[in-house]
C-alpha cells in the first residue's frame, strides 16, 4: 500500500487540525472521506483537499475507499464509532477519550482481544513529544534511580465555561493520567482531589485550580496542579523525583532573550498546538506507517480504558472530597480503610475557642 486512505470523523478543532497535518505534512497518507454531524462543515473541509463527504459516520468507516479511520468526534460517540471500526477490521486512531464510561471501554478492550490484533490507537500525543520521550528514556535507563514521585503542572490561559471541575478531570487531567502510566509503567490505583480557593475567573461552583493526587500500584505519589484559567499561557511541566536525582520538562527555556533595556526572558507557548504540534505530527506519522501494516504504534485500547477508569475515580473524588479507588480489571481494590481513632486527650476534643 503506497497511500493509506483515511476517513476523518468529526472535523471540529482537532479533526480539522489532523486533516491539515495528514494532507500537508504526513507521508503516505490521503484523506479520502470526511464525515461530520454538520454536513456543511464536512463539505468545507473535504472541498479544500479533494475528499468526499459521507454523512453517516458508520458508512464512512465501511467505505470501500477507506483503509483506516481517524476519530475526532465528541467523546460520547466514540463507543459506537470505535466498535464499527473493529467490526470492519480497520485500524483507528481515536482521540481521547476511548469512550465515556468504564464498562464500554472494557467491552472494546475485550472485543479487540478476541480479534487477535491491535487495531485501536488512542490519541495520547504526549507520548510522542520529544521532551516526554527523553524523560521516559531517562527513567527506564535508570538515570534517576528509582522514581519516587512525579509533580505535574497543567495550566491553560483560558477555557470555555463548560470546563467545570469534573470536565477539567476528564478533558485536561486525563493527559497527566496517561503521562503517569507512561513514565512510571504502572497503573494508578487511587485519586484524590483537593480543592482550594478558586480564581475569580471561574464560574460559580467550579474549583479552578485543583490539586489532584494519584497513588500508583507500587505506592508512588503523583501530584497534578490543574489550573485552566490562568490568563497567562499554556504551561505543562512534569518533574520526576528519583532516588538519584530529579528531572523536569516543560520549562520554556528554549529561547531566552536579554535586551538592551536590561529586561530578559522568553516566550511561553500560547496554546496546546504550539506546545505539542510536533508531538501530533510524530503521532500521526507513526500511526499511518503502522496502520499500513494493519497495526498500531502507540497507546492502545487498554491505555484508553485505564485512563477512562482513572478519570471516573477522579470525578467521584471531585464530588466526594475523599480518596477514590480506580475500578480497573485486574487491580484489587483495597480493603476499606479503618477510621483513625481520636487519641487526643478528652479535654482537647470539642470546638476550638
Ligand atoms: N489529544 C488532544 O490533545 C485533544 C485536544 C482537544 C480535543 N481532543 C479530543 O478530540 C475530540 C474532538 O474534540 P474537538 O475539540 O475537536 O471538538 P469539536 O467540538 O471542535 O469538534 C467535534 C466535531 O465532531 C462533529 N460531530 C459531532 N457528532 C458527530 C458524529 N456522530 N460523527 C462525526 N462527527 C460528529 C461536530 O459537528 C464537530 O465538528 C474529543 O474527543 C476531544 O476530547 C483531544
Amino acid at each position: 500500500m503506497t497511500e493509506l486512505r483515511i476517513a476523518v470523523l468529526g472535523v471540529g478543532m482537532m479533526g480539522a487540525f489532523h486533516v491539515d497535518a495528514l494532507t500537508k505534512r504526513i507521508r503516505g497518507a490521503k484523506v479520502t472521506v470526511i464525515s461530520d454531524y454538520f454536513p456543511e462543515k464536512a463539505k468545507e473541509v473535504a472541498d479544500a483537499i479533494g475528499a468526499r463527504v459521507v454523512d453517516d459516520p458508520i458508512e464512512a468507516i465501511n467505505d470501500a475507499e477507506v483503509d483506516a479511520v481517524l476519530i475526532a468526534s465528541p467523546g460520547a460517540v466514540h463507543d459506537v464509532q470505535v466498535n464499527a471500526c473493529l467490526d470492519a477490521g480497520k485500524p483507528v486512531l481515536c482521540e481521547k477519550p476511548l469512550t465515556t464510561d468504564i464498562a464500554s471501554s472494557r467491552v472494546i478492550v475485550e472485543k479487540e482481544k478476541s480479534l487477535g490484533k491491535e487495531l485501536i490507537q488512542v490519541g495520547f500525543m504526549r507520548r510522542f513529544d520529544p521532551e516526554y520521550v527523553a524523560l521516559h528514556q531517562l527513567i527506564v535507563s535508570g538515570g534517576l534511580g528509582n522514581p519516587l514521585m512525579v509533580h505535574c503542572t497543567h495550566r491553560n490561559p483560558a477555557v470555555p465555561d463548560h470546563f467545570n471541575s469534573e470536565f477539567m478531570i476528564r478533558d485536561s487531567v486525563v493527559h497527566e493520567v496517561d503521562v503517569t502510566r507512561f513514565l512510571l509503567g504502572e497503573e494508578i490505583v487511587s485519586v484524590q482531589v483537593i480543592k482550594g480557593v478558586a480564581t475569580s475567573a471561574a464560574p460559580a461552583g467550579t474549583n479552578d485550580p485543583m490539586l489532584v493526587v494519584f497513588e500508583t500500584e507500587s505506592g508512588r505519589i503523583v501530584t497534578d496542579e490543574i489550573y485552566v484559567r490562568t490568563g497567562v499561557a499554556y504551561e505543562v511541566r512534569t518533574e520526576v523525583v528519583g532516588e538519584q536525582g530529579s528531572a523536569t520538562i516543560g520549562l520554556d527555556q528554549n529561547l531566552q532573550v536579554k535586551r538592551t533595556d536590561g529586561s530578559w526572558g522568553g516566550q511561553i507557548t500560547p496554546g496546546f498546538v504550539e506546545r505539542f504540534g510536533q508531538a501530533y505530527d510524530i503521532e500521526l506519522q507513526r500511526w499511518v506507517d503502522a496502520a499500513k501494516q494493519g497495526t498500531i504504534d502507540g497507546p492502545g485500547a487498554w491505555d484508553g480504558y485505564a485512563a477512562v477508569a482513572v478519570c471516573e475515580a477522579g470525578v467521584k473524588a471531585v464530588r466526594s472530597g475523599r480518596k477514590e479507588y480506580v475500578q480497573l480489571a485486574g487491580i484489587a481494590l483495597p480493603v476499606e480503610e479503618e477510621p483513625i481513632p481520636d487519641i487526643r486527650a478528652p479535654d482537647l476534643i470539642g470546638d476550638r475557642p
